[in-house]
């Protein structure tokens, strides 16, 4: 029996194919444009639109368990068939942007809550992952301003966040896909600490071997600095949802222990491995 990882290309669909193949699982990871993946040896590909499901007879083969992006669009048709051809389980990756305050009813919530909607629908076992603060938000949102400026503009830098390190999910995404025993209907995923995101520049910086200088922005300047591909409404969401965690504990949960059997890894060590990221 086949595990289908659809977003192979993805940070943590990319991580969770390794992490099975490495376990001596058949795995098949699929994209949209499957010929430019690039899999470890032995990781058959399939091409695979979540939201435009023809042909997905072929992708879902002899699948058995499958990890499901939150793709925007509709999952249904996607998940008709694969209740059809014989899945049994599907593992959901979702956002805490379905259920916290300032978010489950806007863009980026509605999306997730949409995907969940489906995949409970479609009547498979299922069990949705709520993955905090990604560690990979700091690559995506800072390490530009810092390669070229050695500096970083954050709006409400003693707002705390929980990092989770992308290897942690992608390892509680194998272990439910190959083991029954973690299969609830949600498990909500933090890295081990709650942190200010000022101490998340200053971790970086340690790492770096160099100081970053904290720019502390308003949230208007946040929204004229923004990357061209950051809608200005959803970044709006982002800082108001941001602004609740200013002087607040982010919540840490013991899930990724329970689940994998070793504490969830520090921030530092994300940053270690991608520190050319960085640099
Ligand atoms: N940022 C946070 O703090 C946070 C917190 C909790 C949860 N999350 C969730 O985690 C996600 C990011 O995870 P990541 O970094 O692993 O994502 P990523 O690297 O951006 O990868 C996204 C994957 O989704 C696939 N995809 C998108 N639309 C598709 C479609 N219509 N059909 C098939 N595949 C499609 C892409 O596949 P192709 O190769 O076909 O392009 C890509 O592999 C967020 O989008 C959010 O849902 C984020």
């Amino acid at each position: 029996m086949t595990i289908l990882v659809t977003g192979a290309r993805g940070n943590i669909g990319g991580r969770l194919v390794s992490l099975l193949a490495e376990g001596g699982h058949r795995v098949r990871g699929s994209a949209r444009d499957a010929a430019t993946l690039r899999l470890p040896e032995g990781v058959e590909t399939a091409e695979l639109d979540l939201t435009d499901p023809h042909g997905a007879e072929r992708a879902l083969r002899d699948v058995e368990t499958m990890f499901l992006y939150p793709t925007r669009g509709d999952l249904g048709p996607l998940l008709k068939i694969a209740h059809g051809t014989g899945v049994r389980y599907v593992v959901l990756l979702s956002s805490p942007a379905a259920y916290d305050a300032g978010e489950y009813d806007q863009p980026i919530g509605l999306v997730h809550r949409e995907a969940e909607r489906a995949v409970e629908e479609s009547g498979l076992p299922y069990t949705v992952l709520y993955p905090s603060w990604l560690a990979s938000n700091t690559r995506r949102d800072w390490a530009e301003q810092i390669r070229s400026l050695g500096r970083v503009g954050v709006a409400h830098p003693e707002a705390q966040v929980n990092p989770i390190h992308l290897d942690d999910v992608a390892e509680v995404a194998a272990h439910l896909l190959t083991d029954d025993r973690h299969r609830g209907r949600m498990q909500v995923l933090t890295g081990p600490r709650s942190m200010r995101l000022r101490d998340v520049v200053t971790v970086l910086g340690d790492v770096l071997g160099r100081s970053i200088t904290l720019d502390e922005l308003t949230e208007e300047q946040a929204i004229e600095q923004r990357a061209p591909w950051m809608p200005e409404a959803i970044l709006r969401t982002l800082l108001a949802v941001t602004a609740l965690g200013v002087g607040v504990l982010a919540p840490v949960t013991n899930n990724v222990e329970r689940i994998t059997g070793h504490p969830a890894r520090e921030f530092a060590e994300w940053a270690r491995t991608h520190r050319a990221d960085f640099e």
